[in-house]
């Protein structure tokens, strides 16, 4: 267990952080934000202020198309439509702070090891070593119908991605530190002798290149994983820094990390099994101001628009399903990962799925903490000693104004309890997150 826990700001480059329809909150600012430079790096600087090891983005490229077969309800409801690119906001945040990390989620499911290794290293680079990757195998249809590709079975997407990691670990490693010299007198750049050159021939993948971007202070980009099935945490302990999770409360997190911890050991990789959690916390002056606000919130967001949001994530059309049966006897083979995960989240609670649901568009299935700073700091302190976790994810509804809220009260007690940062100790995302 780490002396410190760990935080992250958990955002997505959409109208939305993590709860449906906050972009219609009066006191929400992304979806106004989201063309604006200056939006992204306030919120940097407020996160920086706060000592965060760093701002992290959920990605998926293309927009949800399960539910009714179509786009529609996420355009008409903004449930993660539009999408932007996390990776371009990486430079334009870099440019506002000095520590703060910022991590995106690639997809590993369409874009060349080559360019990705290209875009996150030179990002990488630039921001001198502040750059984090997530490297999902892209599970969204959308993604693969956008690129006119087939959607890979799921143990084949670890395999290739396994290989993947490959070429990118090769194109890491290809330049030595002392390669470049500089030297304007002899007109010598580099040595070429020094460069490894790649000729990698796999079952997905060819790469035959000369490495292109130059490592950065922390060598390459922190890699972060959330695979949730048993060959999804094999591929996570074998790449990830950090691993993400979502688990509904602290039994199942200490179960999710006594799971975990086997895994890792039986692939000889126990000694570093980092886990973030993620959470969504809601601060008010008490318990009861911030349950009514979340209430008022979950009043407003429309049924199809959680529908959506859920039927996307779980990869099954939910228009086809009977919701107004108890979860339980929901029995569609292609729903019953959605019924193990939603009846975890709600406690095996004998209720339908259109409640499940409806429940679920406030934060997916990402556990809430309400009240007061000082509960909200006893729940975090609480989850990060009984389970052991490395820290969490933290996804405040309203942007930017429950990250200002958390900085500004919850962080400052969590100091004073000598469990969290007061400065940087490092100015590489590596060196402050993993140590
Ligand atoms: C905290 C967290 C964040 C995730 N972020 C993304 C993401 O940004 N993009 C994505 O395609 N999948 C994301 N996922 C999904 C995972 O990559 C993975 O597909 C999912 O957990 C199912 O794992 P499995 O395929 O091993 O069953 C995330 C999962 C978790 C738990």
């Amino acid at each position: 267990m780490p002396d410190k826990m760990h935080l992250l700001a958990f955002l997505m480059h959409t109208p939305i952080n993590h709860m449906t329809m906050s972009w219609a909150d009066p006191a929400d600012r992304q979806a106004d934000g989201l063309g604006s430079i200056a939006h992204w790096q306030n919120l940097a600087q407020t996160l920086e202020r706060g000592c965060f090891d760093g701002m992290f983005f959920a990605d998926v490229p293309a927009v949800y198309d399960h539910y009714q077969d179509n786009t529609d309800v996420a355009i008409r409801h903004g449930v993660n439509w539009p999408t932007h690119d996390p990776v371009a906001l990486i430079g334009i945040m870099a440019a506002a702070t000095r520590h703060l990390g910022i991590a995106t989620t690639v997809s590993l499911a369409s874009l060349h090891p080559f360019l990705a290794v290209r875009s996150m290293s030179t990002l990488d680079y630039l921001s001198q070593g502040r750059v984090g990757w997530n490297i999902v195998t892209g599970n969204a249809r959308s993604e693969y119908r956008a690129m006119g590709l087939d959607v890979v079975e799921h143990d084949k997407r670890y395999d290739r991605a396994d290989e993947y990691m490959q070429v990118c670990y090769a194109l890491w490693h290809g330049i030595p530190e002392d390669a470049v010299v500089a030297d304007r007198e002899k007109g010598i750049y580099a040595d070429p002798a020094k460069i490894e050159k790649i000729a990698f021939e796999g079952e997905y993948f060819r790469c035959h290149a000369t490495p292109s971007v130059l490592p950065s202070p922390q060598g390459r980009p922190v890699l972060f994983q959330a695979g949730s099935s048993g060959r999804g945490q094999r591929f996570a302990v074998e790449h990830a820094d950090v691993i993400f999770a979502i688990q509904p409360d602290l039994p199942r997190m200490q179960t999710f990390m006594q799971n975990l911890r086997k895994t890792a050991a039986s692939a000889g990789r126990a000694s570093d099994t980092r886990v973030t959690f993620a959470v969504q916390p809601f601060v008010a002056d008490s318990l009861e101001a911030a349950q009514e606000k979340r209430d008022a919130m979950l009043a407003k967001i429309p049924l199809e628009a959680a529908l959506t949001r859920i039927s996307g994530t779980f990869g099954v059309d939910l228009d086809t399903v009977d919701i107004d049966k108890p979860l339980q006897e929901i029995t569609t083979q292609a729903s019953q990962g959605l019924v193990a995960a939603m009846s975890s989240m709600f406690n095996d609670r004998n209720i339908t799925l259109r409640e499940a649901v409806r429940l679920s568009g406030l934060a997916g299935l990402i556990p809430q903490i309400l009240g007061t700073p000082e509960r909200i700091a006893d729940q975090l302190e609480t989850l990060w000693r009984e389970t052991g976790c490395h820290g969490f994810n933290l996804t405040p509804a309203l942007v930017p104004g429950g990250y200002e809220d958390f900085v500004d009260h919850v962080v400052p007690i969590l100091q004073q309890r000598g469990i969290f940062r007061t400065e940087y100790e490092s100015t590489t995302l590596r060196g402050n997150l993993v140590g």
